[in-house]
C-alpha cells in the first residue's frame, strides 16, 4: 500500500498534469528527503520520460495515470536505489481498480526495455525544446555543460548575521540560507552609505535582509504588492531594527520621496532557478518571456521615478533571457538620459561587461542577471 507522502507526491504530479501545479516540496515531512528526491529526478528529466512512456502506448492517458506513470518511470529509470519491482507496485498502487492493468503492464515493459530506452537518453531532451533552441545559439559548444549542470543539486550559502558574509555550506539547515547571486545582487552598490533604501518587490525578504545588514544606517523600505506574499515578508523582517514594509503595488505607488538607492527585482519567468525548481521549465512558456519583459519595462521606468541626483538604481531578474535583461536596459537607457551604467561591486566571475550575470555552470549560483545605474540628474 503506498503511504501518504507518495499520495501526496501523486497529487502535485496530477495538479501539473492539470495546469494548477500545487508548490510543495515537503519540507515539513521527517522523510522529506526521498520525496523531495523523487520530485525533483521526475521534473528533471520529465521531457525524457514522456518520450519513454510516449513509446509504450497509443493513446495518451488521462492525468492520473500520467502521474502514476511519471512516477514509476522516474524511479525505474532514474533512481537505482529503488528496486524496480517497488516503483511499480506503489504506482499501480495510486491509481483507481481501472487503471491498474493498464499502468502496470506500461511500467512492467518500461522496465524490460530500460536499457534500450537508455541508450537513446540525452541531457537535451530533458529541456523544452525552445529552451534549447535559444541556449544553443548563445552557448554553441557550452550548451551541454549549461545544461548537466542545471540538473544538479544546488550549492547551499549562509549568511552571516553579524558580518553579513556569506560562505558555502552542507546543506539547507545552517544560519541564514541564500543564494550566492542573489545575495550578491543586494550589495553591488558598494560602499555608498545610503540614507534611504527602497526595495521594491521584496518578498520573501532575502535581499531586504541583505540591504538591512549592509546598510545598517539607511531605513530601508520594502514594498510588496501580494498580501500573502507580504505577510511573510513582514514575518521574514521582524527582527530587522531598520526595515519597513509596505504592502503597495509600485506602479501605483505615489511619493514625492527621492531614495539614495532603489532595488527593483522584478517579477521575471524565474528561468535562472531551474536548479532549486526543476518544473520551472515545463511551466514557462516561450510567450511568457515576452510579455514578463514588457512589465519589467514599465517597472523599471516607474523605480527610475524614486531616484534623485547621484542615486543608484539596481535593476535585477532571476533570468538570463535577454528580452528581461539587456533589452530592458537598452530600453531603459534610451528613454533616460541621465542615467549611465555603473561597475557592479562583486566578486569577478559575476561580471560580464557591465552587467552582473550569474551562468551557473560558471558561478556555482542560481541564474541572474543585474545592472548597476547612477541618477546624474
Ligand atoms: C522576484 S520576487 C522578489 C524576491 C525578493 N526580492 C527576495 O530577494 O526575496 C518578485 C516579487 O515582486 C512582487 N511584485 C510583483 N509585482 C509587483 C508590483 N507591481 N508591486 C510590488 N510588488 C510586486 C511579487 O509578488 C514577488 O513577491
Amino acid at each position: 500500500m503506498a503511504d501518504k507522502y507518495r499520495f501526496r507526491l501523486f497529487d502535485i504530479l496530477k495538479s501539473y498534469y492539470q495546469g494548477i501545479l500545487k508548490e510543495d516540496y515537503f519540507l515539513d515531512s521527517a522523510e522529506q528527503r526521498l520525496y523531495r528526491k523523487i520530485y525533483f529526478e521526475t521534473f528533471r528529466h520529465l521531457g525524457f520520460i514522456e518520450k519513454a512512456l510516449g513509446t509504450l502506448y497509443k493513446t495518451a492517458p488521462d492525468a492520473d495515470a500520467r502521474a502514476a506513470l511519471a512516477l514509476g518511470a522516474c524511479q525505474i529509470l532514474f533512481m537505482n536505489d529503488i528496486p524496480e519491482y517497488a516503483a511499480v507496485n506503489e504506482s499501480v498502487s495510486l491509481v483507481d481498480k481501472s487503471k491498474r492493468s493498464f499502468v502496470n503492464a506500461v511500467l512492467r515493459n518500461l522496465a524490460r526495455k530500460k536499457d534500450e530506452l537508455m541508450a537513446g537518453y540525452n541531457i537535451r531532451k530533458d529541456f523544452p525544446d525552445w529552451f534549447i533552441d535559444r541556449w544553443e545559439k548563445s552557448l554553441g559548444s557550452e550548451l551541454d555543460d549549461f545544461l548537466n549542470d542545471l540538473n544538479k543539486k544546488p550549492s547551499f550559502y549562509s549568511v552571516s548575521r553579524d558580518t553579513m558574509q556569506i560562505s558555502k555550506v552542507r546543506d539547507e539547515s545552517d544560519g541564514y540560507i541564500m543564494d550566492y547571486a542573489s545575495y550578491s545582487v543586494a550589495r553591488l552598490a558598494g560602499d555608498i552609505s545610503p540614507m534611504s533604501v527602497l526595495d521594491c518587490c521584496a518578498a520573501p525578504g532575502g535581499k531586504t535582509f541583505v540591504l538591512s545588514g549592509t546598510y545598517p544606517d539607511a531605513r530601508v523600505f520594502a514594498v510588496e504588492k501580494n498580501k500573502r506574499r507580504y505577510e511573510q515578508l513582514k514575518e521574514n523582517t521582524a527582527h530587522l531594527k531598520n526595515v519597513d514594509c509596505v504592502c503597495a503595488d509600485i506602479l501605483e505607488l505615489d511619493t514625492e520621496a527621492e531614495f539614495d538607492l532603489v532595488l527593483l527585482d522584478a517579477p521575471c519567468t524565474a528561468l535562472g532557478t531551474i536548479k532549486r525548481h526543476p518544473e520551472v521549465r515545463w511551466l514557462r512558456k516561450q510567450r511568457d518571456i515576452k510579455e514578463c519583459s514588457k512589465r519589467q519595462k514599465e517597472m523599471l521606468d516607474k523605480a527610475a521615478g524614486f531616484t534623485g541626483k547621484n542615486s543608484t538604481l539596481i535593476y535585477s531578474v532571476c533570468s538570463l533571457e535577454p528580452e528581461e535583461t539587456t533589452e530592458v536596459i537598452e530600453n531603459f537607457l534610451t528613454n533616460h538620459d541621465t542615467f549611465s551604467i555603473v561597475s557592479p561591486q562583486c566578486d569577478e566571475i559575476f561580471i560580464n561587461n557591465d552587467f552582473f550575470v550569474s551562468l551557473p555552470y560558471k558561478t556555482d549560483a542560481d541564474g541572474f542577471f543585474a545592472c548597476v545605474l547612477k541618477n546624474n540628474r
